[in-house]
């Protein structure tokens, strides 16, 4: 089985900046609260004219265009969601159509939660491999301000709605491991179509719980598996969910705080989209380079947890 090393990335934003402040009008909730107990300032809505297709198109498109690839050499798409407008078509298809990808290539969507981009990431290096396929598009995208109960301050102040994407490719040499899982659990639940309209419930000290275990054992399965440690690894980016999480495991770990990127302040928890905008701004900052390594890290819904170890390549 090839590796693959990400050659390429890409994110859209949604259109409405919602503060704290904003939502202290409508629920019993403070910036204060907010600030200090997840580290978010702002979160962006989707706008009247956009949803997860919009956002997930413009994400894709700037991956695309990062990367320097053509749309006729994309070979497989994945795209991590739980929020897309439609259950069929996949929210990847409906990239594909507008995108004009080939008709030959895999086009799949995966959920697994705030951990979708990253067993994207896997789905797509499977195919790739499975297909003698070369590049992939794997993209998260999350529309979660359509299944918020703005009655619910447990939840509607922690999350917001963006898209992130990358271009990989396959490759003989590099850095690449990875590890999945889950639980199985309840702790965070969409119920699907129904009579009343969905909206996300979370058991959120539950969660929490998982994350700070979940978190350090996909770092040290990584640097097991890769017989590396953090300090070989030139940044870490874990899903953006809340920065106690984050800050609770790097203490844990007696890791380098500055390794450990966080966005969450401006975007809030964006699900899948989380990892795959955090890694575009990654790229776009001067914080990783070809030739860099990363580790991603999720967690998430279905107590779904997923890290890669990656490396930022050129096209070849
Ligand atoms: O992406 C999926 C992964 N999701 C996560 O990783 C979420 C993980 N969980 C968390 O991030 C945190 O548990 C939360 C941010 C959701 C909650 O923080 P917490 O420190 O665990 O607060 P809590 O649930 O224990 O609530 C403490 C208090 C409660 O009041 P009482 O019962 O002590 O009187 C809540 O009712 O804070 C209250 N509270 C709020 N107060 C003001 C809950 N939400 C709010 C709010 N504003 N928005």
């Amino acid at each position: 089985m090839k590796n693959i090393e990400i050659i390429g990335t890409g994110m859209a934003e949604a259109k409405r900046q919602i503060t704290n402040d904003d939502l202290a009008n409508i629920v019993e909730t403070s910036d204060e609260w907010i600030t200090s107990r997840t580290g978010i300032k702002t979160r962006r809505f989707c706008g009247e004219d956009e949803d997860a297709t919009s956002l997930a198109i413009e994400a894709a498109k700037n991956a695309i265009a990062s990367a320097g690839v053509k749309p006729e050499e994309i070979d497989c798409v994945v795209c991590g969601t739980l929020s897309g407008e439609y259950v069929v078509p996949a929210l990847a298809c409906l990239v594909q159509r507008e995108l004009g990808f080939r008709e030959d290539i895999p086009v799949l969507d995966v959920n697994a939660a705030c951990s979708g981009f990253i067993y994207g990431l896997e789905v797509a290096r499977g195919l790739l491999n499975s297909t003698d396929g070369h590049i992939g598009l794997v993209i998260g995208c999350e529309h979660l301000s359509r299944l918020l109960d703005m009655e619910d301050r447990n939840t509607c102040v922690l999350f917001g709605d963006g898209a992130g994407a990358a271009i990989i490719q396959t490759t003989d040499s590099g850095v690449y491991e990875s590890v999945l899982g889950a639980r199985g659990g309840y702790e965070i639940a969409v119920e699907g179509p129904g009579e009343v309209r969905s909206t996300i419930k979370m058991d959120g000290k539950a969660v929490f719980k998982f994350a700070v275990e979940a978190i350090p054992k996909c770092v040290t399965t990584l640097e097991d598996k890769a017989e590396i440690t953090l300090d070989d690894v030139d940044m870490v980016v874990c899903h953006q969910a809340n920065s106690r999480i984050i800050d609770h495991c790097v203490r844990k770990m007696h890791a380098d705080s500055e390794k450990f990127y966080k966005n969450m302040d401006r975007f809030g928890n964006t699900s899948a989209a989380s990892v795959p905008m955090a890694l575009d701004e990654v790229c776009k900052n001067g914080l990783a380079k070809v030739g860099d390594t990363l580790m991603l890290v999720g967690f998430g819904g279905g107590l779904t947890w997923a890290g890669v170890l990656i490396r930022i390549g050129e096209k070849k």
